[in-house]
């Protein structure tokens, strides 16, 4: 078999920084667990604007097909507000989603024991917890026709169009649960059938795809604003969440701080299957460039260490070596090495991107 290739793409903002301890961890792989990776960076996002003037290079953009994984840092920043919305580095990452088909982000939210004291849920709702958002990324609000912003008699009108087809719902759908038959046997659907069209079908649609292929999984249906609040109420009920682009979006940055910090938490974003019968993919951290800690190396680089995880089990076929690296990061925190927003207000003195790094990779060593 060829040596797996990863395409990096570090972006902006903390994006490069938290970035460099992955790298780290890639090296690792191939010094102690003969593990290589042919390992090629090119630019995303307001660096590619820097030097394109374009988000997302056409070159960058073949590269990224043709690899087996991509692993991306984040977008973005206050450097670029003023751009044209067509150039806006975000508009990089969305092409990378759209032109490369990846219909399934996995945002899985988990709370490590040694965090959930932290959390600012109490610990017996947050303790344990284990579950997994399954957001459609490439269509709905972000990508529906029409829109734009238009003159309407003397004023502005915005337009965004939620469309979603069915074939977009049912494939969306089949992976959360094939997910839910390896986890918990549970499926959550998250729309707003009561006032959205959109969400009728969603919902028709996800009940006839469970009748007619999934039926010894357990399937419940709710409004995505009682979803909310149940995420924060209980959120040990549920085990895999399947829901829209837009929803999707925002009940993960709200699941991110049941397991204590944004900086915590990974994703996977899959497509169709390649020749090689593993998924297109792209891993990346659910937050972003973070611009008021950027440049300082405060940042916590667990969620893309975690990321690259995914990318060992999802991409690679290495669900034990996947583990080893979610165990060396919880041995690390069970530790008590915490990067600043992992802290409170007082306590012990926090670690930098790099020392965080640097204690994975030491429990890494000592896992062999
Ligand atoms: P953000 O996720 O960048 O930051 C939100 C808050 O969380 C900030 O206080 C930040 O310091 C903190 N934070 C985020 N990641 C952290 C980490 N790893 N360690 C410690 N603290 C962390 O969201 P924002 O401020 O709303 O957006 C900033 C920019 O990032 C925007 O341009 C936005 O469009 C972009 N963005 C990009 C992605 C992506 O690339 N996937 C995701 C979200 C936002
Ligand atoms: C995310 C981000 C992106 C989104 C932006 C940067 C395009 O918030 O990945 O969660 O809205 O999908
Ligand atoms: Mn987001």
């Amino acid at each position: 078999m060829s040596t797996p290739s990863i395409l990096i793409l570090p972006g902006d903002g903390i994006g490069p920084e938290v970035m460099a301890e992955v790298r780290k961890i890639i090296d690792w792989y191939g010094a102690k667990r003969d593990l290589g990776f042919d390992v090629s960076e090119d630019l995303v996002g307001g660096a590619a604007y820097d030097k394109h003037g374009v988000p997302l290079a056409d070159e960058t953009m073949e590269k990224a097909q043709q690899v087996d994984a991509v692993l991306l840092g984040a977008v973005g920043g206050p450097k670029y507000d003023d751009l044209d919305f067509s150039v806006k580095p975000e508009r990089g990452l969305l092409r990378l989603r759209k032109e490369m088909d990846l219909f399934s982000n996995l945002r899985p939210a988990q709370c490590f024991d040694a965090l959930a004291d932290f959390s600012s849920l109490k610990k017996d709702v947050v303790a344990g917890l284990d579950i997994m958002i399954v957001r459609e990324l490439t269509s709905g609000i972000y990508f529906g026709e029409p829109r734009g912003i238009i003159e309407e008699g003397n004023e502005r009108v915005g337009i965004n169009t939620q469309r979603y087809t069915e074939s977009e719902i049912a494939r969306v759908a089949r992976s959360a649960f094939e997910l839910a038959r390896r986890r918990g046997n549970k499926v959550c659907s998250m729309e707003k059938a009561n006032v959205m069209e959109s969400g009728i079908l969603w919902r028709d649609v996800v009940t006839e795809v469970h009748q007619a292929e999934y039926s010894d999984v357990e399937l419940s249906h709710m409004y995505a604003d009682a979803g909310a609040m149940q995420l924060c109420r209980w959120p040990k009920q549920f085990d895999v969440i399947v829901t829209d682009n837009l929803f999707g979006d925002l009940l993960s940055d709200a699941a991110a701080m049941l397991t204590g910090s944004l900086g915590m938490l990974p994703s996977a974003s899959l497509g169709a299957p390649m020749a090689n019968g593993r998924p297109k993919a792209l891993y990346e951290p659910v937050h972003g460039s973070a611009p008021d800690i950027a440049g300082e190396g405060k940042a916590n680089p667990i969620a893309c260490i975690l990321s690259f995880a995914m990318a060992l089990r999802y991409s690679f076929d290495q669900g034990a070596e996947a583990d080893r690296l979610e165990e060396a990061v919880e041995k690390v925190l069970a530790d008590g090495v915490r990067t600043a927003d992992l802290l409170g207000e007082e306590g012990v003195d926090p670690v930098s991107t790099s020392q965080m790094g640097d204690a994975v990779i030491a429990a890494l060593d000592a896992s062999i």
